[in-house]
């Protein structure tokens, strides 16, 4: 075993330095390798991996400075079943979150921990969540055993040794972070593409700040910024200090007179956050001036400035998206991001050294290999079902690459926001889009969201469940009490945000979807914009404000208003289940439960 003194530490914190030699004793690794954030070290990590198998080099003319990694099969998405918040008090987690005891869960990683990096390298990787010094930006430290999350990790969050700078200023909590893949090498032992274990823990000390993951490689399990920090973590210090941490994209919308307007959604994952955080508006719509710029496309840091306006950054730098159903045609812009320097995992390799994934282009290659490793064609597939890409595949992009991101994308005070969106995939009851009549509405329309599950997470895809502002496997606290925090961030507001609901994925009676979605959605996008302005007119219904057919700019799309009307339709007798399964939901948080939701919901009712 190699003590801290056997690496050059980049660090003169002294906290850093014990909590880091306490963890050497713990996990035992045979090296101990503080992370730069360099170019150079990049390439020498991704060399490596090349060598010991888990990265393939793709063909650096087609996909220069590109990577492709193939997970463990049993790998493949986040673990909601295995996520753990533990706080001090079960009440504190809520009836949402799984919790342990924190003092059993503490003994259970000590013994899961102890040895757990053995004939691997530890590597010390310091990060910041938003840009580095930001007033609104936080610093975490992930002890990892995986070059595959530290080479992520450099695309996702800003690394490295301008962190380590901030952190020996010794003005900002840090969140130690622990992550080992829980594959142990003995002496001699090769090793595998991608190392893991059966056993999985993603567990988060929401009292202390802390995250500890166990056993997986892949994604928000691994990648610690993303959901463990900027929203598990993130929502418990939000709560405490008037902020709010959400699962939601941030773009500005410019109009033609060349003004900006920028809004914020919720979508559950795989929902569609990243293809309408990069929107290009249709044509008709560009040529009169409507541009949309990207900020992010997956969490939002919010809080209120001064002024007492919400003001967000994007905590993140990259994009990890979903590759499935992303195109040309669908979306350029992350298209273009994923060009160069970009890692996919799980998509499938073809034969010229490129990436591929259905729905990527028309007609698919005439072979290529699939991401289980296995030979896939078009007829395979025909026969077997076989999907090329896993569902839930990913590439690991820089925000910088984007032809859209917003000159104000890393402002370290953040946009201003005018608009909030929340939206689910529901085939039935939800209209396209309606207009909360208030905060306290929208607040309501947002708790008791719900949405089709997907691949993203491990489970039943297709279930329609309760999503809370798409925040079910991401807040780190009881859920009735992050209603009450939504409630009254409104108090601290001389302006409110308007609140809307959209509905991208309403099929018709023979299943197919009734909205062309993707560039469309600007029209909708641009009613929420006018309307956020004071510019729009709309119809007063029993759950909002709806735009009359006449109230959406149809330039260029052939959309016949009869079929507007199916999918605005407002169905008494679904709404009533609907209305059921809200009550459902508020059973399960009752005790804490602010009294908004409960006269909210009655107010529906009577409207209905
Ligand atoms: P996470 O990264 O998991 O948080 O997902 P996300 O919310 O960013 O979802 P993403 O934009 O990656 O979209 C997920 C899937 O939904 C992709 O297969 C998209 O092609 C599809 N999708 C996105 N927008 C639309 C839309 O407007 N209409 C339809 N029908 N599908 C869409
Ligand atoms: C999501 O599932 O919402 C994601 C992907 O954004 S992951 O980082 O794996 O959580
Ligand atoms: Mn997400």
């Amino acid at each position: 075993m190699k003590k801290r003194s056997a690496a050059k530490p980049l660090s003169e914190n002294k906290h850093l330095l014990r909590w880091v030699d306490k963890m050497v004793e713990l996990c035992q690794p045979a090296d101990i390798h503080w992370v730069d954030g360099s170019q150079a070290e990049s390439d020498a990590l991704c060399a490596g991996m090349v060598k010991g198998g888990t990265f393939i080099k793709l063909n650096e003319k087609l996909w220069p400075g590109c990577y492709y990694a193939r997970s463990d099969a049993n790998d493949v998405a986040r673990v909601e079943d295995r996520t753990f918040i533990c706080s001090l008090s079960k009440e504190g987690a809520g009836p949402m979150n799984n919790w342990v005891n924190p003092f059993e869960m503490r003994k259970k990683l000590r013994s899961l921990f102890h040895g757990c990096m053995a004939g691997r390298t530890m590597y010390v990787l310091a990060y910041s969540m938003g840009p580095v010094g930001g007033p609104m930006s936080q610093i975490g430290v992930q002890l990892t055993d995986s070059p595959y999350v530290v080479v992520n990790m450099r695309i996702m969050a800003r690394i490295g040794l301008p962190i380590f700078k901030e952190i020996d200023k010794g003005e900002k909590r840090v969140v130690p972070c622990m992550h080992t893949v829980g594959a142990p090498l003995a002496k001699g032992q090769a090793d595998v593409p991608w190392p893991c274990n059966k056993e999985k823990y993603i567990v988060h000390f929401p009292e202390t700040r802390e995250i500890w993951s166990y056993g997986s490689g892949y994604g928000g399990n691994a990648l610690l910024g993303k959901k463990c920090f900027a929203l598990r973590i993130a929502s418990n210090m939000a709560r405490d200090e008037g902020w709010m941490a959400e699962h939601m994209l941030i773009l500005g919308v410019e109009d033609p007179k060349g003004e900006k307007t920028y809004v914020a959604a919720a979508f559950p994952s795989a929902c569609g956050k990243t293809n309408f955080a990069m929107l290009i508006p249709p044509a008709p719509f560009k040529k009169k001036g409507w541009k949309i710029w990207t900020v992010g496309d997956d969490i939002a840091w919010i809080k209120p400035d001064a002024a007492g306006r919400l003001r967000a950054i994007n905590p993140e730098a990259g994009f990890f998206g979903v590759a499935p159903g992303t195109s040309n045609a669908t979306n350029p812009n992350a298209m273009a991001s994923l060009a160069r320097n970009t890692i996919f995992t799980n998509v499938a390799l073809t034969p010229e050294g490129g990436v591929w994934w259905e729905g990527m282009t028309e007609t698919p290659p005439v072979e290529c290999i699939d991401w289980q490793g296995k030979k896939w064609t078009p007829q395979i597939a025909k026969e077997t079902g076989a999907k090329a890409a896993h569902p839930n595949s990913r590439f690991t992009a820089p925000a910088s690459q984007c032809p859209t991101i917003d000159p104000d994308w890393e402002k370290p005070e953040g946009v201003p926001l005018s608009a909030l969106i929340f939206g689910g995939r529901r085939a039935t009851t939800m209209p396209l889009v309606y207009q909360a009549f208030n905060w306290s509405g929208g607040v309501y329309a947002g708790a008791t969201m719900g949405s089709e599950m997907t691949a993203a997470a491990a489970g039943a895809v297709g279930k329609v469940r309760r999503d809370p502002m798409a925040m079910l496997p991401f807040c780190g606290y009881h859920m009735g009490d992050y209603f009450r925090h939504w409630i009254v961030m409104q108090r601290k507001l001389s302006e409110t945000p308007r609140i809307f609901h959209v509905n991208w994925f309403r099929k018709d009676a023979a299943g197919k979807f009734l909205w062309p979605g993707f560039s469309e959605n600007m029209r909708v996008l641009k009613w929420i914009v006018d309307r956020a302005r004071g510019r729009a007119l709309g119809r007063e219904t029993p759950i909002g404000w709806v735009p009359r057919y006449e109230d959406l700019d149809w330039t260029g799309l052939d959309f016949p208003r009869e079929k507007f009307e199916e999918l605005q339709a407002f169905d008494r007798s679904s709404w009533r289940t609907e209305v059921m399964s809200h009550e459902e939901l508020f059973l399960d948080l009752h005790d804490r439960l602010p009294k908004e939701m409960i006269y909210e919901r009655e107010l529906l009712i009577c409207r209905m």
